[in-house]
């Protein structure tokens, strides 16, 4: 295998885990934080290379990696079974869990266990869920569990039949009063960070400063603490649509689409294996064999004059 260059930092360099304390310590003093999304363990052992400060293992992972329609259909098993796969990648990142639909809405019990399961059998380090002033009691159950919280406003895709579609949001005075309402509510209920989704970026530096715990904006402009994306759109992996506030660092679908066009053709053509791809066997073990299938009677004949 060649060598593989890299400027990102190793993991065998000495770096300390991220913890809540530490993003909001670089809120404080007005350091970006980044995040992203990932589902899988190779994905993961990557982006803590890369030094990424939090992984999301969002729901976002029923659209990019199962296939669905919406983030509906995810369950608690989708998301352990990936959670799991993340944190045996991870080791350095803040590592968040989103709770999918239905985990937390019906009752604070079903919110706190579920939310406890993240912790005790996907690995992860906290949870998200989305809402505003009426998840309070929830945040406040989880936090009071021992389990820290991230909040999630604006656009909220659970609730996308309710919003009638991914549409932005805050962008009347009143909408906007609300959600900086619901923020406070929020921080003030417990959670250590919340996401802004697809908000006037002017809102979300609103309410990024009203806030003394950090926000990670998608779509919510650069006034945020931090940014978070969902990994497939920015590796240009995801080509079902791609929302107005994503920046594409890569095309890996096409990259794709090429390799798996070349490995192909190779196929076809038998230019794969070559023979350095390919065990050999020694001279002398291959004469024995074909004496062993000759004084056996074996039917098996060896016709290829290149094996010998
Ligand atoms: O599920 C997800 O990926 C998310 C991000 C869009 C923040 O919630």
């Amino acid at each position: 295998m060649p060598e593989i260059q890299s400027t990102s930092p190793k993991p065998t360099e000495e770096r300390k885990k991220v913890t809540t304390r530490l993003i909001q310590a670089m809120k404080a003093r007005h350091e970006p934080i980044s995040m992203l999304t990932a589902y899988d363990y190779p994905t993961a052992v990557i982006m803590d290379q890369a030094g990424v400060e939090v992984i999301l293992v969002g729901d976002s992972l029923g659209m990019v990696e199962l296939g669905y329609e919406s983030t509906l259909p995810v369950t608690m098993e989708d998301m352990i079974h990936h959670c799991q796969a993340v944190a045996r990648g991870a080791k350095y990142a803040l590592l968040v869990g989103d709770m999918p639909f239905m985990s937390y809405q019906a009752s604070t019990q079903d919110a706190v266990r579920n939310a406890g399961r993240f912790l005790q059998e996907g690995g992860m380090n906290t949870v998200k869920l989305e809402g505003g002033s009426e998840r309070a009691d929830t945040v406040r159950a989880i936090v009071g569990a021992g389990i820290p919280v991230m909040g999630h406003l604006g656009l909220t895709p659970q609730s996308i039949h309710k919003l009638g579609g991914y549409r932005a949001q805050g962008k009347d005075a009143e909408a906007a009063y609300k959600l900086l309402e619901d923020a406070q509510t929020l921080q003030e209920a417990g959670c250590f960070s919340l996401v802004l989704e697809s908000i006037p970026g002017r809102l979300g530096k609103l309410v990024s400063e009203s806030l003394e715990i950090p926000t990670f904006g998608i779509g919510a402009g650069v006034g945020c603490d931090g940014q978070v994306l969902v990994t497939h759109d920015l590796l240009g992996l995801f080509e079902r649509f791609t929302p107005k506030f994503v920046k594409q660092y890569a095309h890996l679908a096409e990259e794709m689409r090429g390799a798996f066009g070349a490995y192909k053709a190779d196929v076809k053509a038998r230019a794969f294996p070559a023979s350095e791809h390919t065990v050999e066997m020694d001279n002398d073990e291959w004469k024995c064999l074909e004496e062993k299938l000759s004084s056996t009677n074996s039917n098996i004949l060896i016709h290829d004059p290149s094996m010998r």
